[in-house]
Formats: structure tokens, C-alpha cells, sequence
């Protein structure tokens, strides 16, 4: 009996600490092959390379572009998460729900403006991020396959950009989709069809504005999370970020 309690009450002592290292894995060893083992054993630490060459440590050299395009994404998915729980998709309700966003609902003008720049300055930090990969000659092998994933990055953006412009229903968003759409029924031999598939109909309404909806808040976020994890992990087998051949 009082094993069996001493036991217990040293369990209980040790409880935080076991659940600390249940959690948070150190390795064994000496202080390098620790660290190896602590970034191995964690889901976030992973994403980065044990080691990684200085010139990938140089903020000079990316500017941060990527990350600030990942941050942004971030940013979006988790404000209009929140949008959604307030905006209607219907053509007579969309609009109000979004002055009743701005004027009725606590800080709903802030959350709105929040998506709002932070998908401006998306479009922004993906176009200057591949300008920079381009300035930096990193599309050259073997990153090819890379700067392709990241060309259907930059259309996805834009294309976020697109749906979402719409869902506001008002004089706007409503004639820039038919300008938009009505460009999209130039395309040689298919033009007709792409505008009529996009607006589910052949005049921006209801069915436009539904298809723009599930587009925007489900299809083309899904694919953006999908083939960012893509590029992340191309960068890794592409041997980390491309550095001067001299170094
Ligand atoms: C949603 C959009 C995008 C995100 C979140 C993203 C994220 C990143 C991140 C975090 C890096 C690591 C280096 C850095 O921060 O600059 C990177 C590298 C790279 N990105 Fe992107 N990217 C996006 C779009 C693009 C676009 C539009 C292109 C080109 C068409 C592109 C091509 C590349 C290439 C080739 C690399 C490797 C660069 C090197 O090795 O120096 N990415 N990306």
C-alpha cells in the first residue's frame, strides 16, 4: 500500500514534466544531434531544414516575400472565415449583410477592411516575390517545376481576388464581373461557354453569384492550401533556396 501510493504520488510530481516531454521530444546525444532531433520530432520545426546554408538566412536575398504571401494567406483564411458567418449569399440579401457588417455588427468594419487589404496586399507581395525569384534567376533547374507550381500560385490569387470582388453585390462588384466575365467570352472557340459556365446562366445573378461564393470560399482556397504545401515541399527536395554558385 504505501508502494503503490509512493509510486502514485511520484507520478503525479513527474505529470507536467512527462506530458512537457510527451509533447515537446528532445533527443539524445550531443547538443547538435539534440537540436537535429528537437527540430525532427516537431510538427512546426520540421518545415525547416535541420541546416541551412547562410545565404538562405540573409533577408536581403528574399525579402521575406514568400513568407509575408503565406502570413497574408493566413491572414485571409481566418478573417473570412469570420465573414462567413455574417454575409448571405442570395443577390437580395448580400448587400445588407455587408452595410450590416459595416454599421450594425461590433468591429465588422474592421474585420471587412482586414480581408479587404490584406487580399490587395496578397496580389502585391506574390507579384514582387516573383519578381524576385525571377531577379535571382531561382527558376533555373532544378527549380523549374517550382516556378510552374508558383505560376498557378499567382493565378489562384488573382482568381480569389476575382471571386471575391463580386460577393459584395453592389454597382462595383456587379459591373466589374460583367466587364470580366464578358472579357472571358473573347477566348477563341470556347469564349461563349467559359462565360456561360462561369456565370452559371448567361447575365451576372444569382447563379453567378452562388458560383463565385463556392469558388471563392471552397474550391480555389482548397487548391491555393494544397499547392502551397506542394511548393514548400519542392523547396526542401529542390536542396533549400537558391544561392550564388560561388558560395
Ligand atoms: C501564394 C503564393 C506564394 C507563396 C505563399 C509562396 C511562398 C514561397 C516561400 C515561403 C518561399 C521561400 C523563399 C521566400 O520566402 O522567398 C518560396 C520560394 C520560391 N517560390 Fe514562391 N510562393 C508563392 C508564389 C510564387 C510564384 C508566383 C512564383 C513564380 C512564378 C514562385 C516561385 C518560387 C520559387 C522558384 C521559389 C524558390 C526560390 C529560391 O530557391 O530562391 N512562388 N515561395
Amino acid at each position: 500500500m504505501n508502494n503503490a501510493a509512493g509510486s502514485l504520488k511520484e507520478s503525479i510530481k513527474h505529470l507536467p514534466e512527462n506530458i512537457k516531454g510527451s509533447v515537446i521530444r528532445r533527443g539524445e546525444g550531443s547538443p547538435d544531434q539534440k537540436r537535429a532531433a528537437t527540430v525532427f520530432g516537431n510538427l512546426f520545426l520540421h518545415v525547416h531544414p535541420v541546416r541551412v546554408h547562410a545565404n538562405t538566412l540573409r533577408a536581403g536575398y528574399t525579402l521575406g516575400l514568400g513568407l509575408i504571401s503565406l502570413y497574408l494567406f493566413l491572414i485571409l483564411v481566418i478573417s473570412g472565415t469570420l465573414l462567413m458567418f455574417y454575409y448571405i449569399p442570395s443577390t437580395e440579401m448580400a448587400y445588407n449583410s455587408m452595410k450590416d457588417l459595416e454599421f450594425v455588427v461590433s468591429f465588422g468594419l474592421v474585420l471587412r477592411n482586414m480581408h479587404r487589404w490584406a487580399a490587395h496586399a496578397m496580389v502585391f507581395a506574390v507579384a514582387l516575390h516573383m519578381c524576385r525569384v525571377f531577379y535571382t534567376g531561382s527558376y533555373k533547374a532544378p527549380r523549374e517545376f517550382n516556378w510552374v507550381i508558383g505560376v498557378c500560385l499567382l493565378m489562384l490569387t488573382l482568381l480569389l481576388s476575382f471571386t471575391g470582388y463580386l460577393l459584395p453585390w453592389d454597382q462595383l462588384a456587379f459591373w466589374a464581373v460583367t466587364v470580366g466575365t464578358n472579357m472571358a467570352a473573347y477566348v477563341p472557340w470556347i469564349g461563349d461557354d467559359l462565360r456561360f459556365m462561369l456565370l452559371g446562366g448567361s447575365e451576372v445573378g444569382q447563379m453567378a453569384l452562388i458560383r463565385f461564393y463556392v469558388l471563392h470560399i471552397v474550391v480555389l482556397p482548397l487548391f491555393m492550401a494544397i499547392l502551397v504545401g506542394v511548393h514548400f515541399w519542392r523547396i526542401r527536395k529542390d536542396g533549400g533556396l537558391s544561392r550564388p554558385l560561388t558560395d
